[in-house]
């Protein structure tokens, strides 16, 4: 099936960051920095992608609005739709070149996410979506795994860190839990692509705390259009950010059961 016209605009976008990215990774590995020096470097890698990205963007759709990580909010003429960026997910591998990191971006009409595009420019892999079309990496079609529980589930998950760390305590009893029911916890460091491969069925479920609406967006929509489920930590509807679980149907549940006793107080 043809490719929505926004989608194709989304993944012209998502390549021109990722060009900007890889050329980048080169220059970063024959630098010698300190390390404040690395990050102002990170972070003009990041704000290259994403005026790539709105660029890309403006020049087809002059009226939409944008959420994006670097720059933030910039409302459109019209604001029935806002594209929700974000340029680099996995930065902190990025600045290590580890090679586990993306572009995301997806397009919000009316406060419904519809369209979805994520760019690992490592791989080379596309993972697109649209609402009520599915879900594909490059021409594959996108299903989450059969899983039908914890034993033998492979868990993807991100650690607190930053601000999160006030959940550290909670979330270690979360890894414990996990750890002893699954076939094992994996943190790949790029909360865009860990649910885009839960949408591929690399992994059978993903959980974290406190993500942000750019870190999600397009990869809630890749989950669903999968056949996965999306929810809060204890089960709610997911609202952009914050705490989230994704899953093949009978994982994700488990998976909410089992995490159940160490959510925090104020996520309950
Ligand atoms: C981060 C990554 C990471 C997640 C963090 C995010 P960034 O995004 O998605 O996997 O654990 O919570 O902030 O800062 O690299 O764009
Ligand atoms: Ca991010
Ligand atoms: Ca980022």
């Amino acid at each position: 099936m043809a490719l929505h016209p926004l989608v194709n605009i989304g993944i012209r976008a998502a390549r021109r960051a990722g060009n900007v990215i890889f050329r980048s990774l080169n220059r970063l590995e024959s630098l010698e920095v300190s390390a404040k020096g690395r990050n102002d470097f990170v972070t003009d890698v990041d704000r290259g992608a994403e005026a790539e990205i709105i660029d890309t963007i403006r020049r087809v759709y002059p009226d939409h609005g944008f959420l994006a990580e670097e720059s933030g909010v910039s409302a459109g003429k019209s604001d029935e739709f806002v594209w929700i960026i974000d340029p680099l997910d996995g930065t902190t591998n990025y600045l290590h070149g580890f090679p586990q990191f993306c572009v995301s971006i997806a397009v919000q009409h009316r406060g419904r996410i519809e369209h979805a595009v994520i760019y690992d420019p490592m791989r080379q892999e596309l993972f697109t979506a649209s609402i009520g079309q599915g879900a594909q990496v490059d021409d594959k079609k996108l299903r989450v795994s059969k899983s039908k529980g914890l034993e033998g589930a492979l868990i993807g998950t991100g650690f607190p860190y930053r601000a999160n760390l006030k959940w550290l305590d909670s979330y270690m009893g979360m890894f414990k839990a996990v750890t002893l029911a699954t076939a094992g916890l994996r943190r790949p460091g790029s909360a865009a692509l860990d649910l885009a491969w839960v949408a591929a069925g690399r992994t059978d479920a993903f959980f974290e705390l406190g993500l942000s609406p750019w870190d999600t967006a397009a990869g809630t929509l890749l989950v669903t259009e999968a056949g996965g489920r999306i929810g809060t930590l204890t089960g709610g509807d997911y609202q952009l950010g914050g705490e989230i679980v994704a899953g093949s149907p009978k994982t994700y549940e488990a998976l909410i059961a089992l995490l159940a006793p160490h959510v925090p107080e104020e996520l309950r």
